[in-house]
């Protein structure tokens, strides 16, 4: 659609100053926002080419960046979720794992989304009521109903993040039950790989809008279930997400409650 092509445009213009800086970046060119919340000059130039991109394409329309934070639009029923990069702590070490993030909501509804990983060239896009897709192949979850066969991706809270007790044991009660956890350093890549049914499940605590809005409708609209922790639809308030198929999810959900 139209609209599709405007957001993989932004997130391909943006990828092509990535592409250039990955693996060039000195230390001098990155600086910390918080005890380990690092941003580079990649960060900010990217969020710069989607903003113009998107306001330009859709005038009006309200964009929240992790870098820019907010910025209020006329029309108060569209709001733009970006991250520029999401996995900046990859991109910053030279591993080929991070996504340019773009997700359109709508009256509090996510209808649209991109999830670009410029490196591998995997565009995952999904519209409301259409489907899920990496560039032109349609994406389902994968199929498996046991978690003692499932493969699970996570995230570990790291410096200045807290809750890492409450980590601890809920990684103690799942791992005992599953083939596999996995923690590759981008939320929005691993909300991806379970749309593609790469894993079988996610879940993951103190995430932010931009690193989430996306992939909830990427992972829905592939067939899969997304909620928060208690099985709400709080994620984008709460940071908390909890991703997989039918069958895993609620099991997902049962674990991690009697980890608590
Ligand atoms: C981070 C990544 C990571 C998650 C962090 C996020 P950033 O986003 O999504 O996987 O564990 O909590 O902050 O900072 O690289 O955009
Ligand atoms: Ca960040
Ligand atoms: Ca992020
Ligand atoms: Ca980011």
């Amino acid at each position: 659609s139209a609209l599709l092509k405007v957001m993989s445009d932004a997130a391909r213009k943006a990828a092509r100053g990535l592409n250039r800086d990955f693996g060039e970046l000195t230390e001098l060119q990155v600086s910390r926002k918080g005890a380990a919340d690092y941003v580079s000059a990649a960060d900010i130039k990217a969020e710069q080419v989607i903003f113009e991109a998107l306001t330009k394409a859709r005038p009006g329309y309200g964009f929240l960046g992790e870098e820019r934070g907010m910025v209020e639009g006329s029309d108060k029923t569209h709001t733009w979720i970006v991250d520029p990069i999401d996995g900046t702590t990859n991109f910053l070490h030279a591993i080929p794992h991070f996504a340019i993030n773009i997700a359109l909501e709508r009256e509090g509804a996510i209808v649209a989304a991109v999830t670009y990983n410029p490196i591998t060239n995997d565009l995952f896009w999904a519209e409301k009521g259409k489907g899920t897709y990496v560039n032109d192949k349609r994406l389902r979850v994968a199929a498996r109903k046991h978690l003692d066969e499932s493969l699970l991706a996570t995230g570990i809270p790291y410096l200045g993040h807290g809750q890492h007790g409450r980590f601890l044991k809920e990684l103690h009660q799942i791992s005992q039950r599953v083939s596999g956890v996995r923690r590759m350093g981008s939320a929005a890549l691993d909300l991806a790989w379970v749309a593609a049914g790469r894993y079988d499940g996610y879940w993951e605590r103190d995430l932010k809008p931009w690193d989430i809005a996306a992939g909830l409708l990427l992972v829905t609209e592939a067939g899969g279930k997304v909620t928060d922790a208690d099985g709400g639809q709080d994620m984008l308030k709460t940071g908390t997400i909890v991703a997989a198929n039918l069958d895993l999810h609620p099991q997902l959900i049962e674990k991690l409650q009697a980890a608590q």
